[in-house]
């Protein structure tokens, strides 16, 4: 079982020619929203991946229809809480080459309290996992309950702030993130992300695959070829089918080679949540 402490948020779509410029006004050629946020994408991924979710956070008013769409989707939702603050929201722009930029309004996700946390990590059991991003509040108090009901505690960095990772060191298992955070995370520590004291560490590299660093070294894995046209929720893809697959009694080489297929998916398609692959289509791409 999957406890998630994640984001939820309202995703707004904006197809641009290219990202706009300082000073720039910009026509979008087109405009969609839908489910997203860090959490909820990997919350859809990993039930996708057909892993047992729960999904701990919050939305306002505004945001009831995200969690009915968790629900639908296959994500346990009693955990979440509808508090009286605006749901998260993000404004995506997406050029023609794939690429985006992003804008965040935080809402009810930094508003989530040690009761919501807590009274949902008291149903986790020994073995579970934790799995959190940087886009809610209470993610020390949540590993440091989980690491003490001795839950796995996985952790993607994203957004990237090396010190909200420096304060879970220590309480983390498995540690996601990008080429560019973990230079940055090497500067801030001085110390190589194999010697963080993080039993596992997943170094993503784009259209380049992953590479994953452990106590028994470093092992590089290919991207399998993608014709990208939305990178936009490919990472939280890739950790939600990541940390599936290992829930689900996968080895780490089988649940990374499974993340990246479902990746190489995402990145083909327009949007977050609501288009993540599923089992299926992953096995009829793949013919597993
Ligand atoms: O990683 C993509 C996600 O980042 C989007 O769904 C958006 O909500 C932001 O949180």
């Amino acid at each position: 079982m999957i406890w998630n402490l994640g984001s939820i948020n309202i995703d707004n779509f904006y197809e641009v020619p290219h990202l706009p410029a300082a000073g720039e006004t910009l026509a979008a050629t087109s405009y969609g929203f839908g489910l997203g946020g860090k959490g909820a994408n990997m919350s859809v991924a990993a039930a996708r991946a057909a892993a047992r979710i729960s999904h701990i956070g919050a939305v306002g008013a505004d945001g009831r229809w995200t969690r009915d769409r968790l629900l639908e989707y296959g994500v346990d939702t009693p955990h979440i809480a509808q508090i009286e603050m605006p749901t998260g929201h993000a404004n995506i722009v997406v050029e023609r080459g794939g690429e985006n930029s992003i804008v965040l309004f935080q809402g009810a996700n930094v508003h989530l309290t040690e009761a919501i946390i807590g009274g949902a990590l008291t149903e986790a059991s020994p073995g579970d996992f934790l799995l959190m991003q940087n886009e809610t509040n209470g993610q020390e108090y949540a590993a440091a309950t989980a690491q003490s009901l001795g839950l796995c505690v996985a952790y993607a960095a994203a957004p990237f702030e090396a010190s909200a990772v420096e304060r879970l060191l220590g309480r983390i298992d498995l540690l996601v993130l990008n080429e560019v955070e973990a230079s940055q995370l090497e500067a801030a520590t001085g110390k190589t992300v194999g010697a963080l004291g993080v039993a596992d560490v997943i170094v993503t590299l784009g259209a380049q695959g992953c590479k994953w660093v452990s106590n028994i070294g470093e092992k590089h894995f290919d991207a399998y070829p993608a014709d990208a046209v939305d990178t936009t929720g490919a990472g939280d893809t890739f950790t939600g089918y990541l940390v599936a697959g290992l829930d689900r009694g996968m080895d780490m080489v089988t649940a990374i080679d499974l993340a990246l297929k479902a990746g190489s998916l995402m990145v083909m398609r327009r949007g977050t949540a609501d288009v993540i692959p599923d089992l299926k289509e992953i096995q009829d791409r793949f013919g597993i």
